[in-house]
């Protein structure tokens, strides 16, 4: 089997294998509703594909939160490849774009399962818990190595 990789989506087609990922993953797997999951930030977020061969089975999106500081959101890895290392390679894949343009630190809401994941990658708990979709999560953050 091929080694997944992880891309910047620099086309619609690309961008549509984002989606398709999250639709499958938030909306038909967590029951999202489709109105939260797809917000006007899609437009202008930069947004991640993990592929297998050509099967989309991970994705995330990047968008300015302040000068400083990127907000990744819609972080989902496919069920069938969850624990194979994808979500690890797609926040890697993340971070070093947030980086090259000048993000000092990344920021995201975890979902509280997510939480000892996002600790392994170096993310830090600064919230309490709060709902988010009905669903609990935490802010965490990230100081990025330049
Ligand atoms: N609890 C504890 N550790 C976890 C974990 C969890 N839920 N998920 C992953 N890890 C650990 C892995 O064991 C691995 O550790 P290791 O490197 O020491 O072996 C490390 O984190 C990286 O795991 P990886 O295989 O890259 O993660 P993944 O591909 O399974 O992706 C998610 C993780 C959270 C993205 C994936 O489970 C997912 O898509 N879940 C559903 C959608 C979701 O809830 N997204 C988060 C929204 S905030």
């Amino acid at each position: 089997m091929e080694a997944p990789v992880v891309v910047l989506a620099t086309d619609d087609a690309q961008k549509r294998d984002a989606l398709a990922v999250r639709q499958e993953v938030f909306i038909r797997e967590q029951g999202v509703p489709p109105a939260l999951e797809l917000d006007e930030h899609d437009q202008t977020a930069l947004h991640f594909v993990a592929y297998a061969g050509r099967r989309p089975i991970g994705a995330a999106r990047l968008r300015p939160y302040d000068s400083d500081t990127g907000k990744v959101e819609r972080v989902a890895v496919l069920a069938d490849w969850r624990g194979k290392g994808v979500g690890r390679l797609l926040m890697a894949v993340v971070e070093r774009e947030a980086a090259a343009r000048g993000f000092v630190r990344l920021r995201l809401n975890a979902q509280t399962h997510a939480e000892p994941f996002y600790r392994k990658l170096g993310y830090e708990t600064v919230s309490a818990v709060f709902e988010e979709a009905g669903i609990p999560h935490v802010t965490m953050v990230k100081t990025l190595n330049p």
